[in-house]
C-alpha cells in the first residue's frame, strides 16, 4: 500500500492483500481518503416545538398546505396570465407584461412546492437522526423486507398517508404545475392551425422547382455534376413575406448526384431520383439539426450535432449515431426546361419523430 503524503490519500495497490479483500470487485487502484477529523457523532436529539406543542403542530400543518395551495394558485395564474396578457406583434410592452405575469405565476408555483416541502420536513416529519449503513447492491430477501419496512416507517413518521390534507394538496400542486408548460408549448404554433398538420407538411408541392440556398436560383439537372452536393430550398421561399424561416426549417433539402450504378434504390422509389440525382431532407431525424456534412467518397451524410450518419447510396438509412429513422426523401423529376422539380411534398414528416408521426 503506497502512501501519498501530499494529498492525504492512500493508493491501494492491486496486489495488496488488504486491498484485494476490500476491493475484490475492482482491479487497479482505489483512493482511500484519510479521515482528517475524528467523527464527533450525533448530538443528543432535541425535540422541536412542534413535537411538544399540539397547537404549533397544527399551525405548521396549516402553513404547509397553504404553501401547496399557493403553488396551485401560481400555476393557474400562469395559465390565466397567458390568456389575459397575449403577445401582440411589434408591442414590446405586451411581451414584457406577458413574460412578467407568467413568470410570477410559475415562480409562485415552484416556491410554493419548494417551501411547503421544506417546511413539512423541518417541522412535522421526524427529526430523529439515523444512520443508514452501506451495504452491497442487490440486497437479500431480508434487506428488501427491511427496505419496505423503512418506507412504511417513513410514511408513518412523515404522516404522508395520515395527513391527507397535506398529501392531497401536494399531489394537486404537482399535477397542476406542468399545465402552464403544455399551454405555453401549444402557443408556439399559430392559434388558427393544427400543430400536427403544420409539422406534417412542408412548402414542397408538385412542380416546385429546386432552388439554391440562399439565392433562390432554380437548379438545372445538367448543372449537378457527379459527386456534387447542393443546399436546396423551394423556389419562391425567398419571396415569402411571413414565416420564411419557419418554412425553411422544414423544407431545407440536400441534393447530391451519385453514379447511378452506386445508387441502391428501393423498387418503389426508383422514379424518385433523376439520373443519379437524389434529394433528402436536411433536417436530422434525431433532434432536428441540419445534416450539413457530405463525404463524397463514401456517400455518407454526417450530422455534426450527435454524429448520426446516413448512407445516401442506401436510402439515407442510419448507419451510426442516435437517429432512429432515415432522412425523408423528396421525390424529384425534371421539367420541360431542364430544371429539377419536386414530384410532391415529402411523403412523411421531416425532422425528429413526434407523437403523431405516421
Ligand atoms: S440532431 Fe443529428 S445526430 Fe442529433
Amino acid at each position: 500500500m503506497a502512501q501519498d503524503d501530499h494529498s492525504g490519500t492512500e493508493l491501494a495497490a492491486a496486489d495488496s492483500s488488504l486491498a484485494a479483500q476490500e476491493f475484490a470487485g475492482s482491479t487497479g487502484t482505489a483512493v482511500i481518503p484519510h479521515d482528517a477529523f475524528e467523527n464527533p457523532g450525533f448530538e443528543p436529539h432535541r425535540p422541536r416545538v412542534t413535537d411538544e406543542d399540539a397547537g404549533r403542530e397544527k399551525r405548521a400543518q396549516r402553513t404547509v398546505y397553504t404553501l401547496f395551495y399557493l403553488s396551485i394558485l401560481g400555476s393557474v395564474w400562469a395559465i390565466a396570465a397567458y390568456m389575459l396578457f397575449p403577445i401582440e406583434s411589434n408591442d414590446v410592452g405586451a411581451v414584457r407584461l406577458n413574460n412578467m405575469f407568467i413568470g410570477l405565476g410559475v415562480t409562485l408555483a415552484l416556491l410554493g412546492i419548494g417551501f411547503g416541502a421544506v417546511h413539512w420536513g423541518k417541522t412535522l416529519m421526524t427529526s430523529a437522526e439515523s444512520i443508514d449503513v452501506r451495504h452491497p447492491i442487490g440486497g437479500s430477501e431480508a434487506t428488501q423486507q427491511g427496505a419496505v419496512e423503512v418506507f412504511r416507517q417513513a410514511d408513518e413518521e412523515s404522516g404522508f398517508s395520515r395527513r391527507t390534507v397535506i398529501r392531497n394538496s401536494l399531489i394537486g400542486a404537482l399535477l397542476v404545475f406542468p399545465l402552464p408548460a403544455v399551454v405555453l408549448f401549444r402557443g408556439l404554433a399559430p392559434q388558427d392551425q393544427i400543430p400536427v398538420e403544420l409539422l406534417s407538411h412542408t412548402m414542397w408541392a408538385k412542380g416546385t422547382r429546386l432552388a439554391l440556398d440562399p439565392s433562390g436560383v432554380p437548379i438545372r439537372a445538367a448543372d449537378v455534376t457527379i459527386g456534387s452536393a447542393f443546399h436546396v430550398i423551394p423556389e419562391g421561399l425567398v419571396d415569402l413575406e411571413h414565416g420564411r424561416l419557419e418554412e425553411k426549417a422544414k423544407a431545407a433539402v440536400l441534393l447530391m448526384r451519385l453514379d447511378p450504378s452506386e445508387l441502391n434504390e428501393a423498387p418503389d422509389r426508383e422514379s424518385w431520383s433523376y439520373d443519379g440525382i437524389v434529394a433528402y431532407s436536411k433536417i436530422c431525424t434525431h433532434v432536428g439539426c441540419p445534416v450539413a456534412l457530405y463525404e463524397q467518397h463514401t456517400h455518407h451524410l454526417l450530422c455534426p450535432c450527435h454524429q448520426s450518419q446516413f448512407d445516401v447510396a442506401n436510402h439515407c438509412e442510419v448507419i451510426f449515431g442516435p437517429a432512429k429513422r432515415p432522412l425523408p426523401q423528396l421525390p424529384i423529376a425534371v421539367d420541360d426546361e431542364g430544371y429539377l422539380i419536386a414530384q410532391s411534398d415529402f411523403t412523411e414528416p421531416v425532422g425528429p419523430s413526434f407523437w403523431e408521426r405516421h
